[in-house]
């Protein structure tokens, strides 16, 4: 669905050129939810902007839908971005507007009588759960209540994409819960594919299917998120997953000087999440652990947990083989 391919983009800021991204190849498939993280600056408007050509790229390709943007003429680039849809961190919404004409404003640009706006306007505000609120303006609505509007808006010309520019930041974390739960049942309904950019894990790991780290204009790391949130392999990933997980920071530093024997991460996926599988093994291969990290959630729906226990007794060999004929992945991470 976009194709984007050794995109560089710089601005000349008092003279000096500011490389905003270096060479950024980006593949999101039909009907995916896609996120890119990254730390303040790294980029990710600016990606995110080229994707509906907003901002131009110095150079590398821009494909949406088969369709190379870069070649179309005005009109064309037009009809092109009803099919992009945009959310943004602060709503933009038209503060003069009732929710009504907020969500009716892309279809009266596009030339719509009234009794088909209106028709659709309700259909949207119904989608959303808005209804109630339609001759409403901005300022009377709670942040989540601007978003519905925005999302609303942004579904107004039935369009393919979806970029969400930190659509979830300025809300409380259970605003965000019920955004990201709305974005995913439109994902599944409309088949919508979906670019959401985000400096929250969290984001990523409720609702994405595959994630791409951007870091100082580049892709550092990139994969389904099964793999990038519970394995990470760069340093910016694995700091942004530990600050998803919010653990003792003596275990972040991943020296484990406080503790002693090996070191192991268990990952369990799926169903195996809830089943007994520590206790069996540690009586199989009568292990003395010690657990120094835990969290068990969803990777959207997906069960998962992942320990990180000191063992400092036992039949190591015998608990390693009996872990993977149990499907639980282990990671060493001091022998
Ligand atoms: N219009 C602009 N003019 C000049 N420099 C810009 C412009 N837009 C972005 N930049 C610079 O490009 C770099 C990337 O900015 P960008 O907004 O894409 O980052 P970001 O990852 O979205 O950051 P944030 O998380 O803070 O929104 C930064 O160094 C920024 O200062
Ligand atoms: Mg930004």
């Amino acid at each position: 669905m976009i194709q984007l391919e050794q995109l560089h983009k710089s601005y000349t800021v008092d003279g000096r050129q500011i490389a905003a991204l270096k060479g950024v190849d980006l593949h999101v498939q039909p009907g995916e939810v896609f996120g890119v993280i990254g730390a303040s600056g790294a980029g990710k408007s600016t990606l995110l902007r080229v994707i509906n050509l907003l901002e131009r790229p110095d150079s590398g390709r821009v494909v949406v839908a088969g369709q190379d943007l870069q070649s179309l003429d005005g009109a064309g680039l037009r009809a092109a971005r009803q099919r992009i849809a945009m959310i943004f961190q602060h709503f933009n919404l038209l503060g003069s507007r009732t929710v009504a004409q907020n969500v009716g404003w892309p279809m009266r640009i596009a030339g719509w009588d009234s009794p088909r706006m209106a028709a659709r306007v309700n259909a949207l505000l119904a989608r959303v759960g808005l209804t109630e609120h339609a001759n409403k303006y901005p300022a009377q609505l709670s942040g989540g209540q601007k978003q519905r509007v925005g999302i609303a808006r942004a579904l107004a010309l039935e369009p393919q994409v979806l970029l969400c520019d930190e659509a979830t930041s300025a809300l409380d974390p259970e605003t965000t819960r019920s955004i990201l739960d709305l974005l995913a049942e439109l994902n599944d309904e409309l088949k919508l594919s979906i670019v959401l950019i985000t400096h929250e894990m969290d984001v990523v790991r409720r609702i994405c299917d595959g994630v791409a780290v951007l870091d100082d204009g580049r892709i550092v790391e990139e994969g389904p998120v099964s793999q990038v949130f519970l394995h990470p392999r760069s340093p910016t990933a694995r700091r942004f997953v530990q600050a998803a997980e919010q653990v003792d920071e003596g275990t972040q530093r991943d020296d484990f000087a406080h503790v002693q024997g090996q070191v192991w991460r268990l990952t369990f996926l799926g169903d195996r999440t809830y089943e007994p599988l520590l206790g069996e093994v540690a009586r199989h291969a009568k292990l003395d652990f010690g657990i120094l990290a835990g969290r068990i959630d969803r990777i959207k729906r997906v069960p998962y947990g992942q320990l990180t226990i000191a063992i400092s007794a036992g039949d190591l060999a015998a608990a390693r083989q009996l872990l993977a004929t149990r499907g639980v992945q282990v990671e060493e991470l001091r022998a």
